[in-house]
């Protein structure tokens, strides 16, 4: 770690920001990693109560769903993670990327993006494009209680020669905000909300969320086509259920289809 350095993370700032939510987060910052979701996963902290979030300054390989790039340049994204401990008798986490998909929209939304929408299962997009990734992995479960380590990465200016591969489209909030707010400011914004999404997420699962999600959906009602996993569905996006299985309309009725290797495309 660099304090020195301009990427450094203003963590007083951030605490203040925070206010007295700040006492139930950890926060740590590195100015470079391999990705902040792998060192979580890879040495977890042990449940004192808090949850534990590292951000990183730079990531070096980070990671979307299967096996996918994230890519980031060092200022240009806020990158980081989230280590949540769910009591044993929690509901399972399988909703879980969608109700972190919803707390980013609601933390943009009161910066003043009005646009923002979801794409089933983990991306946020405005204006058709992506702004943010969620990528939520699972740690081996300890005595039946479940823990789960929750990446967030986010685009706040990219370079103008950014080359990003197999993408559909990419924004970041210079674009849409016209000046994007300080990592501390979006990252308390995001904590913020986050904190009572998953406790209401541990005590009830995904269902209370499930219509505010709906509003959201980037595809309700749209053709799409759904394919990996020896699965090709074409139909109409019916959006999600209270688990947060996608919902799709076709020739052959309504599909219901889990988040695994699989992807979502709307159709021309
Ligand atoms: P799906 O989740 O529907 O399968 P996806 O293309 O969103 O499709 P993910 O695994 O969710 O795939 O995300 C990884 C993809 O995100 C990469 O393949 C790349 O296209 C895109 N990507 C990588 N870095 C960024 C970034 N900084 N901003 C926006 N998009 C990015
Ligand atoms: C996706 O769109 O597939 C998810 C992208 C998630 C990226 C974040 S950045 C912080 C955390 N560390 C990673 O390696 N990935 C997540």
């Amino acid at each position: 770690m660099n304090a020195s350095s301009d990427l450094a993370l203003d963590l007083a700032a951030l605490t203040a920001k925070l206010g007295a939510l700040s006492t139930a987060f950890d926060i740590r910052w590195v100015e470079e990693c391999a990705s902040t979701n792998s060192a979580l996963l890879d040495a977890p902290l042990g449940n004192d109560g808090r949850s534990h979030v590292l951000v990183a300054a730079h990531q070096s390989a980070g990671r979307g769903r299967r096996g996918r790039q994230w890519l980031s340049w060092p200022g240009a994204s806020l990158t980081f993670s989230v280590l949540w401990h769910f009591a044993p008798d929690a509901p399972a986490p399988a909703g879980l990327s969608l109700a972190v998909g919803l707390v980013l929209a609601r933390a943009l939304e009161k910066l003043g993006i009005s646009a923002v929408r979801l794409k089933w299962p983990n991306d946020v997009l405005v204006h058709g494009r992506k702004l943010a990734g969620v990528l939520v992995e699972v740690l081996p479960e300890r005595e039946r209680a479940i823990t789960v380590v929750i990446g967030i990465g986010l685009n706040l200016r990219l370079p103008a020669d950014a080359m990003i591969p197999e993408s559909d489209g990419v924004t970041d909030l210079f674009r849409e905000l016209g000046e994007p707010p300080t990592r501390e400011t979006l990252l308390a914004a995001i904590l913020s909300e986050l904190h009572p999404m998953l406790t209401t997420y541990a005590s009830t699962g995904f269902g209370l969320l499930r219509n505010a999600w709906q509003q959201r959906n980037a595809f309700a009602g749209l053709p799409v086509r759904v394919s990996g996993e020896g699965l090709d569905v074409v139909g109409f996006c019916q959006g999600v259920d209270e688990e947060g299985v996608l919902l799709v309309r076709g020739d052959e009725g309504l599909c219901r289809v889990y988040a695994g290797d699989v992807s979502l495309r709307s159709m021309p």
